[in-house]
């Protein structure tokens, strides 16, 4: 077993705080199909408020949300819009087809934020032949695009033009705090943008479990019915929804230092010859590396970490992601680019 431990596979490997396990231990429960789990119901009126949006819906993840979200917005044979690399896209088992029975077409950006002119370039004439387009799906901040921020103004030119195609906006926003606290904005700017946001408590935020749907107060009750179709519906889930709340209250803020820490550890390691750190104009917790002018695979890489108790995950074929979080210390971070700076040279 290698002496220390820097896992940045991803900030979903946090665990849960102590004043998290003591919430969740004498947390008021009851069931919440009833809608009479008073902690659910205060985590989701606490989401709502802090979205600035009428209603949430608490679910069990990141997935479970953005898969009520395509069924509450959309019928089946409808069309909807993602981002090339976009989370919902690549990494979600096609619900959308699988699930939701919809058709999808993608379009391309540079760093996760979709030009209008490309949005308004794909719309197509009113044809029997095609399906209706109904959705544009947003991601923020941007996983495939190494914790891009979608900074609100570049949100604001294509919600304009998603609108004047009567397309609706759900936002993907599994790290919506990292967006906000990166571009110093308050989540607020994005959520009155668009029709409904996903957010996450179980990656940086350090809850063990959950995610909340927002949006209307109609859209939310459409939600509620689609995760009860999926199984979704947990009776005393007050236990998770409790960790949840610390989450929102105690472990926004800290967000910031795993920005500095992941712009500290893309600094060091860009000064490594042969390799090539990406990161986007305004970046969030995550930092990725290309190793392909040193001959490498990621692969590589990850191998020649492991044994130094350092977990990352492959970005194939030549790159990798390393993922801030609450467990990485600005020593961790010294002590990675330190042995790979060893490494490096010695190679
Ligand atoms: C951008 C994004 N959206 C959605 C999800 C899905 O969240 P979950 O793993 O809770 O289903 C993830 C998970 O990593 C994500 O990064």
């Amino acid at each position: 077993m290698p002496e220390r431990s820097v896992d940045l596979r991803s900030d979903t490997i946090t665990l849960p705080t102590a004043e998290m396990r003591e919430a969740m231990a004498s947390a008021a429960v009851g069931d919440d199909v009833y809608g009479e789990d008073p902690t659910v119901n205060r985590l989701q009126e606490m989401a709502a408020a802090r979205v600035g949006m009428e209603a949430a819906l608490f679910v069990a993840s990141g997935t479970m949300g953005n898969t009520c979200a395509l069924l509450a917005h959309t019928r089946c044979g409808d069309e909807v819009l993602f981002e090339s690399l976009a989370h919902m896209y690549v990494f979600e088992g096609a619900n959308y087809a699988a699930v939701a029975g919809l058709g999808v077409r993608t379009l391309d950006s540079e760093y996760g934020a979709v030009k209008p002119e490309d949005l308004t370039a794909a719309m197509r004439p009113l044809d029997i032949h095609f399906p209706p387009t109904r959705l544009l799906c947003v991601e923020n901040t941007h996983n495939n695009h190494g914790g891009a921020v979608l900074r609100p103004q570049e949100l604001a030119a294509l919600t304009e033009a998603a609108r004047s195609h009567e397309l609706r906006v759900h936002m993907d926003g599994a790290r919506l705090f990292n967006a906000a606290v990166a571009a110093q904005v308050d989540v607020r700017e994005y959520a009155r943008q668009v029709d409904s946001v996903m957010f996450c408590l179980s990656k940086g935020l350090s809850a063990p479990v959950g995610s909340l749907l927002c949006g209307s107060r109609t859209f939310i009750e459409r939600a509620r019915r689609m995760r009860k179709r999926l199984g979704g519906a947990m009776r005393q889930a007050g236990i998770l929804a409790a960790a949840g709340i610390v989450a929102l209250e105690r472990m926004v803020d800290r967000l910031r230092v795993d920005h500095e820490h992941a712009a500290r550890l893309a600094e060091g390691l860009a000064g490594i010859e042969g390799l090539h750190v990406h990161m986007p104009p305004l970046p969030s917790n995550m930092v990725n590396v290309n190793v392909s002018d040193r001959g490498w695979v990621s692969r590589d890489l990850i191998e020649r970490w492991r044994p130094l108790g350092i977990l990352c995950n492959p970005r194939p074929p030549s790159s990798v992601r390393l993922v801030t979080n609450r467990h990485i210390s600005a020593g961790d971070v010294d002590y990675v680019i330190g042995v790979t700076r060893d490494l490096a040279a010695a190679d």
